[in-house]
């Protein structure tokens, strides 16, 4: 939700040469590569002789690259630029970042809302200020350009410390200011933020992606804190003007992780890392004595012993990862798990205590109301263990333990290798404490992970077989509503097909449990309608596979057009299959890693044969840093 950039440099490099790159060049840069954090305006300040310079455009990132080239900036060694999803204003040139007040004096980019922005403002009209936009973060310029011209020392730092004591809500702000063209000072307060050290150059970005092609070392930061960088480093203080300590990281994946690669899209690229993200996630987990490790999991083992409740709290596809874990978790270790929305976790006064262990899933671990519902189940004594994906981000760092997901970047607004390998750590999670608890046996577990270590090769079998799933997602291009049915796990599957199709294809999409159909949904069953229906094993549990077989009748009986994802070798569905998409077999547990795959490939194949923009759908961001 919003990205931003900074910058700053002295005037060579450390063996006294000119940089190969302006200001504008590193900041476009980390923008472009940050865009999928939203895409309704773009803007970027540096400071050039004569002051303060911008540039800021409606629309994606290619109208301010546009009317850069129209309107040339000069080159200069420090600048700053944001890419926005609009939450106050419209997305309108006017209310584009930066905004720059004061006479010109001071640019400022801003990533989340200022909840007390209505009274703030009106303070700032009685001081005489006037407002050329409706948002925020125009105010939040004008409080720290009001602040600093009245010090006497006009120390920026120290003004935006004092500005960031007055405002309330969930922000990170980057200004530059002409009297200071040798440093970039920016606060945050729940709200992305990470320094990038280079020599003599540093950065900032709202996370790595905004100067990966610079520097591979980070800092991280704490929350409620003030960072000022110059080209010769960068000094970190709190809110009350304590100095304060980053932990530095190096960063692992490099900037072509980051680049399509030859696909048309994203979206497509990451489908296709999935068989990796799933092997990465799994990667080094055993120790020598075959028992499973997991590095991070900083819980003391007596109280991960003690718990009597799981809570997995999340939002979207992370929260059908969710629904996928609660099985598993439940089936292993004979622990009550609820999964639940993090929003409605968080205002719904959930009964939670020392006993209770709540798992948050993210991907990119800034997602507000996940965030929000981790620390609303902190306050009252839950321990909280973060599945992640992304290094240096809030909620692995506000979390007691941490399970990072290894599927590098993901950039196509809607997740797919991230959700597999959520899936993938929260089965991890589930055999650690099956095996910390002695509900399974060290052999059972081995057993599980070997199995486990099969699926990449599995989901590898399906990317290489896709073309079937392609051409039915571009025959199916006009289709009005598209149905997905699914049991036990096949359930929280059928939610993120579902979910796919809406998000990139803007098609109407619901997922059901195929055992709710007779209760209501079935009478949306007409002739035509599509329908995909997700079967268990035919080996797996119970009855489970008759009951699907049972509903794919019913369903077809009533005229529609049944998409069925079986495993090979299932005679039993061929009969009421019009389009039969076969997946490897495998435990009934793990299926999801397999089934999720083809209504992926089916939603992208669509969305593209509509003629749309996958990676960036309309309406959506990334990371969504505001609740
Ligand atoms: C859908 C999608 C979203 C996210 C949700 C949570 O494709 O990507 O539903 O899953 O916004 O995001 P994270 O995982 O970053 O917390």
């Amino acid at each position: 939700m919003c990205g931003i950039v900074g910058y700053v440099a002295l005037g060579t490099t450390p063996d006294n040469k000119k940089f190969d790159h302006t200001a504008y060049d590193v900041v476009l840069e980390g923008l472009r590569r940050q865009e999928y954090r939203g895409y309704d305006s773009a803007g970027v300040a540096v400071i050039g002789d004569n002051g303060i310079e911008f540039r800021k455009k409606a629309g994606k990132l290619v109208n301010l690259a546009e009317a850069v080239e129209a309107s040339p900036l000069s080159e200069s060694s420090i600048g700053i630029g944001h890419t926005r999803w609009a939450t106050h204003g419209g997305p309108t040139d006017a209310n584009a970042h930066p905004h720059v007040v004061d006479g010109g004096k001071l640019a400022v980019v801003h990533n989340g809302i200022i909840e007390n922005f209505a009274e703030l403002r009106s303070e700032l009209l009685d001081e005489g200020v006037q407002f050329l936009s409706e948002t925020d973060t125009e105010v939040a310029a004008n409080l720290i350009a009001s602040i600093y011209n009245k010090l006497e020392n006009k120390d920026l730092t120290e003004a935006i410390r004092l500005a960031s004591n007055r405002l309330e809500g969930a922000f990170t702000i980057l200004a530059i200011h002409e009297d200071h063209p040798d440093r970039v000072v920016a606060t945050r307060r729940n709200s992305p933020l990470v320094i990038g050290l280079g020599e003599n150059e540093n950065f900032l970005g709202s996370d790595v992606s905004g100067f990966i092609d610079y520097t591979k070392e980070a800092v991280e930061m704490g929350q409620d804190q003030i960072v000022t960088i110059t080209g010769e480093g960068y000094e970190i203080i709190d809110f009350d003007g304590n100095s304060a300590e980053g932990k530095p990281f190096h960063i692992e994946w490099d900037a072509t992780a980051a680049e399509k690669g030859g696909y048309d899209s994203f979206m497509e690229k990451e489908i296709h890392e999935q068989p990796a993200a799933v092997r990465d996630t799994l990667m080094g987990r055993l120790d020598e004595n075959g028992n499973l490790t997991l590095d991070d999991m900083k819980i003391d083992d007596a109280i991960l012993r003690s718990i009597d409740k799981i809570i997995v709290v999340a939002c979207g596809t992370a929260a059908y990862a969710g629904q996928v874990a609660r099985y598993a978790i439940e089936h292993w270790c004979r622990i009550p798990t609820e999964v639940e929305l993090a929003h409605e976790f968080r205002y719904r006064d959930p009964i939670v205590n020392e006993k209770t262990l709540v798992v948050s899933l993210s991907q990119s671990g800034e997602t507000m109301d996940t965030l929000m519902a981790v620390r609303h189940a902190q306050e009252q004594g839950a321990k909280v263990v973060s599945i992640c994906n992304t290094n240096g981000s809030t909620l692995p760092r506000e979390s007691d333990a941490v399970l990072y997901t290894h599927a590098g970047p993901e950039i196509a607004v809607a997740s797919t290798k991230a959700f597999l390998s959520q899936i993938t750590a929260a089965y991890l999670l589930g055999l650690y404490l099956a095996q910390l608890r002695g509900n399974m046996f060290k052999d059972e577990i081995k057993t599980i992970l070997a199995e486990l270590q099969e699926m990449p090769e599995k989901i590898q079998k399906l990317i290489d077989n896709e073309q079937q799933v392609k051409d039915l997602g571009t025959s199916m291009k006009d289709a009005d509503s598209v149905l997905f049915l699914g049991r036990h796990v096949g359930f929280p599957v059928a939610l993120e097909g579902a979910l796919k199709l809406k998000e990139i294809a803007y098609i109407h999409a619901e997922g059901f449990a195929a055992g709710e159909l007779k209760h209501g949904p079935i009478a949306l069953i007409e002739e035509g309608q599509p329908v995909f229906i997700v079967v268990p094993s035919p080996n797996g549990r119970d009855s489970l596979h008759s009951k699907v077989v049972s509903n794919i009748q019913e369903v077809r009986a009533r005229g529609a057009v049944t998409i069925v994802i079986a495993e090979e070798g299932d005679e039993a569905v061929k009969a009421y299959s019009d389009h039969l998409i076969t997946i490897p077999a495998s435990p009934s547990l793990l299926q999801p890693l397999l089934s999720t795959v083809p209504l992926q490939v089916f939603a992208c194949a669509l969305a593209a044969a509509k003629g749309y923009d996958v990676d960036q759908p309309r309406n959506l961001a990334k990371s969504v840093t505001v609740e």
